[in-house]
């Protein structure tokens, strides 16, 4: 996943271009690059972070450019692979977010047309195919161009000596911004927040021209129009808000996250999602899919729809739901995803389109491709989330399958009230959580220095232990292994010892005992042992090396208070070990390529 920005207006591009491209570097940071239109076509790239190659390049006088940030997907990171990609001529200039399916056979044929490839990029083929139809009009060279392609992309286009920016998008996400006497357009809102709040999102197919005045949309030749949305968030939501971190930021945003979505769907008059068709359609089970830290909501999903609900849920990673070949007639799935845009989880939802299945979408990023693509689209009301590692918007999952197993629940209507009592509070103590930090610090410093650590929980809090483990993995470069604590005694073990911390998940339900004697056998074992248990556990505090309080709350939600505090154990951690946290070596924000 990459970032693309654009600038034409009154005033120098290339300053507007760096700032904007410094909040596009959670979508990926190993290269990044811009081009000016300034007479000729002016470009700067390197294998930089934006703030140095901000520092390195000439100054550029132009008021129109366009500049990227990339996550290599064809060709390391490197000065010659970085955007914007140039034709022979030099004087059309490209940035590209997606993949290029058919590049190679282009970059074949445009080779033997005479055209000169200098990198080892996709994208390279786009200038060259637009240098390739230019007979004048640059908008039909573009679509031309588009026509030839096969795969995704977003892109801008800047030429030499023309005062518009042309941009396209299939199966990447691309958006306008509207300013006075400038307009820009981005890989994502937060880019452009600080210039304005009026947004257009563009859809599959859509090739638009922008000038300073105006911008033109097209799709199949035809003029469109496309609603333009005014964004409620804030700069500052957007920003640090004076929090170190992106991550910590949003850790501490939780407890408002959870209100804005308990008033959000406590209002609404219909249920956030149409599952009432399942019973008309006699359709008996639900499949969940998702990737990473959102694969361990639909987990822990599963537990909260089949004790409400009643109906049987099947979770499945997207990457390998891909390769399943069953038939999938009667299904209502959920798909769940931050960012709406990750590949593996968009591929499957078109699958399950087509085999006829009803999508629902559980998404963050209003606009985005997965919510095209669903039936209905539930969104999670957890603001941006900028830092790589998911926080806030997975306890905005949370609470959107707390809320649709709980307007469908076949529960008693006691044991719904109580739930409803206890979301009301769930902010509260979540808040209690955070404002224990301090404890949480301490035990850090010490796990900061071990290499391997495992996560063990039962029931309703084994996904917390995967998503625990996820969190140390993505921030501090920890080995962490996340492990049904049922399943330690066949392999895990073995790896027990001083130098392989444990952290127990204990809840006060059905599996306490269980966890209890899971705790003695791993004692015995000579692992530190470090438990999260309901303050006032005197048994946990008695066979624990240290303990982590959370409130007490019923089980079911146990999974918020619990998850909060391993937010901020590895947070805390990676901080000891002055890693890099918003921006985890190797990872992005989602990952757009198969
Ligand atoms: C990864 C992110 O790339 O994608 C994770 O680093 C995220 O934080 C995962 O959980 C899935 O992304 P999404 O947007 O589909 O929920």
């Amino acid at each position: 996943m990459c970032g693309i920005i654009g600038y034409i207006g009154d005033k120098q591009a290339q300053s507007i271009l760096l700032d904007c491209l410094k909040k596009l570097e959670y979508r990926g940071y190993d290269s990044c690059g811009i081009a000016v239109a300034a007479g000729g076509v002016e470009v700067y790239k390197d294998a930089l972070r934006v703030e140095v190659l901000g520092k390195e390049s000439p100054r550029f006088d132009g008021m129109a450019g366009i500049g990227h940030t990339r996550w290599a997907t064809h060709g390391e990171p490197s000065q010659v692979n970085a955007h914007p990609h140039l034709d022979c001529t030099g004087r059309i200039a490209v940035v590209h977010n997606g993949v290029i399916n058919n590049f190679q056979a282009l970059k074949h044929q445009l080779t033997s047309e005479g055209h000169n490839f200098v990198s080892e990029t996709d994208t390279e083929v786009i200038p060259h195919l637009i240098e390739k139809y230019y007979d004048g009009s640059l908008e039909k060279a573009v679509e031309a161009a588009l026509r030839d392609v096969e795969g995704s992309y977003a892109i801008i286009v800047l030429v030499a000596g023309e005062t518009k920016l042309i941009a396209a998008r299939k199966d990447s996400p691309l958006i306008i911004g509207i300013g006075d006497r400038e307009n820009f357009i981005a890989s994502d809102v937060p880019a452009i927040l600080d210039y304005t709040g009026r947004v257009i999102y563009l859809e599959d197919g859509d090739i638009v021209v922008v000038t300073k005045h105006n911008t033109k949309i097209r799709r199949d030749g035809t003029e469109v129009n496309r609603e333009e949305h005014k964004i409620l968030w804030s700069v500052e939501e957007a920003q640090k808000s004076g929090y170190e971190h992106f991550m910590l930021k949003e850790i501490h945003e939780q407890p408002r996250v959870i209100r804005n979505t308990l008033v959000e769907y406590t209002r609404a008059t219909e249920p956030i999602a149409d599952l009432a068709v399942m019973r008309d359609a006699g359709i008996e089970s639900l499949l969940m899919l998702a990737c990473g830290t959102s694969y361990h909501a639909a987990l822990i999903g599963k537990y909260i729809v089949e004790e409400l609900l009643r109906t049987p849920v099947r979770v499945e990673l997207a990457s390998e739901f891909n390769y399943y070949s069953h038939t999938l007639a009667k299904t209502i799935a959920i798909a769940i995803t931050q960012s709406g845009e990750t590949a593996d989880i968009l591929k499957a939802m078109k699958k399950l389109k087509e085999a006829g299945c009803r999508v629902i979408a559980v998404a963050n990023v209003v606009g985005s491709t997965a919510s095209r693509i669903a039936n209905q689209t539930i969104y999670t009301r957890a603001g941006p989330e900028i830092s790589v590692a998911a926080t806030k918007s997975f306890v905005a999952q949370l609470m959107v399958l707390y809320w649709l197993a709980m307007s469908y629940s076949k529960a008693d209507a006691r044991r719904l009230a109580n739930l409803l009592v206890e979301l009301r509070q769930l902010p509260g103590k979540v808040q209690q959580v955070l404002d224990d930090e301090t404890k949480i610090m301490e035990y850090a410093r010490y796990l900061s220095k071990f290499d391997n650590v495992f996560y063990i929980g039962r029931g309703i809090n084994y996904p917390v232990a995967l998503e625990g483990a996820l969190k140390l993995k993505e921030i501090s470069y920890i080995h962490a292994e996340g492990y049904a604590a049922g399943e330690t005694k066949h392999g895990p073990f073995a790896l027990l010892g001083s130098d392989t911390p444990v952290i127990a998940i204990v809840a006060k339900d059905k599996t306490y005992e269980a966890m209890l004697t899971n705790i003695k056998e791993i004692k015995a074992r000579r692992s530190p042992l470090m438990a999260l248990a309901e303050e006032g556990d005197d048994a946990v505090e008695e066979l624990a090396d240290s303990v982590i309080t959370v409130p007490r709350v019923d089980t079911m939600l146990s999974p918020v208070v619990n998850i909060v505090a391993l937010q901020l154990l590895a947070y805390y951690t990676a901080k000891e070990r002055g890693c890099p946290i918003d921006f985890p070596r190797n990872l992005a924000k989602s990952v757009t390529v198969e």
